[in-house]
């Protein structure tokens, strides 16, 4: 991690305060940046590369109306293999430069029957189903405690803040519960009524483990998701990633336009 942290830092082209991960189909949202300067994930010693279709693979510093940011072009996923340290190794070099603020995004399926595909999900907490979590092992007691509450893993400040700022854009934003599943496999349907019963509005197969780095490092945490489709059993069609990336380009106009006036918001 160190030598990735040094290489990251000698090529920064800014001091960013928040960051940005971008989910499937999402990638677009760093085209936005003013100033920008992209750091290839294929450059930084010791990283993991992004093999998710969809998904770039490389660090984008610049500014948005002002505000600092360095933004993840693609993710870690469990599902491609990563160790869930390696899979949050983007949250701890953001935190490492300096971002106190993190926004995730992500393409999720559908539970909540009053979510259509396209919606837009600003995530209130997680079920974390994946088996694994990122701060098992050894703590390192100067980033952060052994036992991290998550009463406030989605910080309500932020979220409130991305409501509000969805009503007057006139973007409607819900709010939901995701649940996390290792992947790759999409869900079954016997699985989907499972998560709906145990209280999940969401279902996706990223985000969980950078959102319990986060806050164990004492970032604020925004989370939104994209229903990029009906989960499993609840449309009667057949799920595939294409429509999860078609999903992502319908909406990122409007997803971009809501990041862009939330994010200046965020950071005070
Ligand atoms: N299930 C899990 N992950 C997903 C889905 C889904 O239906 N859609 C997009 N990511």
């Amino acid at each position: 991690m160190q030598a990735a942290l040094d290489h990251i830092r000698r090529h920064a082209s800014n001091a960013p305060r928040v960051g940005v991960v971008l989910g499937s189909g999402l990638g677009g949202f760093a085209q936005e940046l003013e100033e920008a300067h992209a750091i290839p994930y294929a450059s930084i010693p010791d990283w993991p590369q992004s093999t998710a279709v969809g998904h770039e693979g490389k660090l984008v510093f610049g500014t948005l109306s002002g505000v600092p940011l360095v933004v993840m072009a693609g993710r870690f996923h469990l599902y491609e293999g990563y160790t869930p340290q390696q899979a949050v190794a983007g949250v701890r070099a953001m935190h490492a430069l300096g971002v106190r603020t993190a926004i995730f995004t992500n393409a999720a399926g559908g539970i909540n029957a009053g979510f259509a595909r396209g919606a837009l999900v600003a995530i209130s907490d997680h079920i974390n189903l994946q088996g694994a979590n990122p701060l098992a092992g050894p703590n390192d007691d100067r980033l952060g405690p052994r036992f991290p509450d998550m009463t406030d893993a989605y910080t309500a400040e932020l979220r409130a803040i991305a409501l509000d700022t969805a009503r007057e854009l006139g973007i409607t934003l819900h709010e939901g519960i995701y649940a996390a599943m290792l992947g790759p496999s999409y869900e079954t349907p016997a699985e989907i009524r499972f998560l709906r019963t145990i209280g999940a509005d969401l279902v996706g197969m990223s985000t969980v483990p950078e959102v319990i780095q986060a806050n164990h490092l004492g970032l604020r945490v925004l989370a939104i998701s994209c229903v990029t489709n009906m989960a499993a059993g609840l449309s009667g069609e057949k799920i595939n990633h294409e429509e999860v990336l078609e999903t992502g380009r319908m909406v990122r106009q409007t997803f971009v336009r809501l990041l862009k006036t939330v994010i200046p918001r965020l950071d005070r």
